[in-house]
């Protein structure tokens, strides 16, 4: 059988290892295999036409792949498994965990392309849902770049919220626009939602905003980062941008195939605006936090009572819960075409 890989001659082989690792293509687990005039390079998936096109002039084909010699495992380092993530080069963990020093030095040597291990001193909290940390280890920074689906969000963590656990959610959402549509993102944060769609959807037209004036400046440095021209970077509140005039475009009213309200705690709050942004048969993607005992209907009630005093009516396509995130309490996100 064989797994996916990519065969070049040996004196192109650095540049395609480089190009592959880029592209969050190499199999790092497996070692490079070669002969006498070629190497072959482990894929951790087939790519896809644009992936294949970048790469240029190389092979595809399966082939079989040794293993790398088993390196400890964090497990091993530490005798448990701690809880943290990674964003970028900087691992976050909780600062009251009486094991931080140690986790703090073994993530460092675990993950030789972290820097930085920083402990978390608040929950997120406050109208632009920011955190507090500490530094627990390696270099004293909050800022990195990460790298998500072939995107790159700078971001400091400390001034603007980003999380890469919604990161197969925003993969979800892309997977309803289509190039034609305007999308209107009204809680942007640092662009991961209107990044990855501008860059891999192509719509029309991608209007992202927020209040957060730090995020903002993130949002804006993404875009320059990420090569999209499809992004119109708005700062303000959500609800009071209705009016504010967009490139070819009198206003937002009524102009979104697709509303992204990702701002769970209240997005409630930003019904009438998301409405009015909604152009008829467009869709509105909303994020809440909910008690089981009440994933759905509740929410789904203050969206038709929005629509109403709109003269509108919704139909709900559909609804799903994201993750659990307190005990009983859902974050839950409802797709709504509003006619
Ligand atoms: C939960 S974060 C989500 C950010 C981004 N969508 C993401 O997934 O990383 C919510 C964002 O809404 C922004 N925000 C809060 N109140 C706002 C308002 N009234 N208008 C616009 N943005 C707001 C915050 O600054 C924050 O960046």
């Amino acid at each position: 059988m064989g797994i996916n890989c990519i065969k070049v001659a040996k004196r192109y082989g650095e540049p395609n290892r480089r190009a592959l690792i880029e592209m969050e293509l190499l199999d790092s687990s497996k070692r490079i295999a070669s002969d006498t005039d070629y190497l072959f390079l482990p894929l951790v998936r087939e790519p896809d036409d644009v992936e294949k096109r970048n790469l240029g002039d190389v092979e595809f084909l399966k082939h079989e792949f040794k293993e790398h010699e088993k390196a400890p495992t964090l497990e091993d380092l530490l005798g448990f498994m701690p809880h943290y993530e990674v964003i970028g080069d900087i691992a976050l963990i909780e600062a009251d965990d009486p094991d931080a020093d140690r986790i703090g030095e073994a993530l460092l040597r675990f993950h030789p392309h972290v820097n930085t291990v920083l402990g978390a001193t608040s929950p997120v909290v406050g109208e632009f849902r920011v955190r507090e940390f500490t530094l627990i280890a390696g270099i004293d920074k909050t800022e990195t770049i990460h790298k998500e689906y072939g995107c790159r969000y700078a971001v400091d963590l400390a001034k603007a919220y980003f999380t890469p656990r919604l990161s197969t959610e925003r993969e979800r959402i892309l997977s309803w626009i289509k190039p034609d549509d305007v999308v209107v993102d009204m809680f942007a944060g640092v662009g991961p939602y209107s990044i990855l769609i501008a860059k891999k959807a192509t719509p029309k037209k991608v209007i992202a905003i927020d209040k957060n004036p730090a995020a903002v400046e993130f949002l804006r440095r993404n875009v320059v980062l990420n090569s999209v021209d499809n992004v119109e970077v708005i700062e303000g509140d959500a609800n009071l941008v209705t009016e504010t005039e967009t490139q070819g475009f009198a206003s937002i009213a009524s102009i979104a195939d697709h509303v992204i309200m990702n701002l769970p705690h209240n997005a409630y709050d930003f019904l009438d605006s998301a409405v009015k942004f909604t152009k008829p048969g467009g869709m509105i993607h909303y994020y809440g936090m909910t008690h089981e005992d009440d994933l759905f209907d509740g929410s789904i009630g203050l969206i038709e009572a929005a629509a109403k005093r709109a003269c509108r009516e919704i139909e709900v396509l559909e609804k799903r819960t994201v993750r659990s995130y307190a005990p009983h309490q859902y974050n839950i996100c409802i797709e709504a075409r509003v006619a």
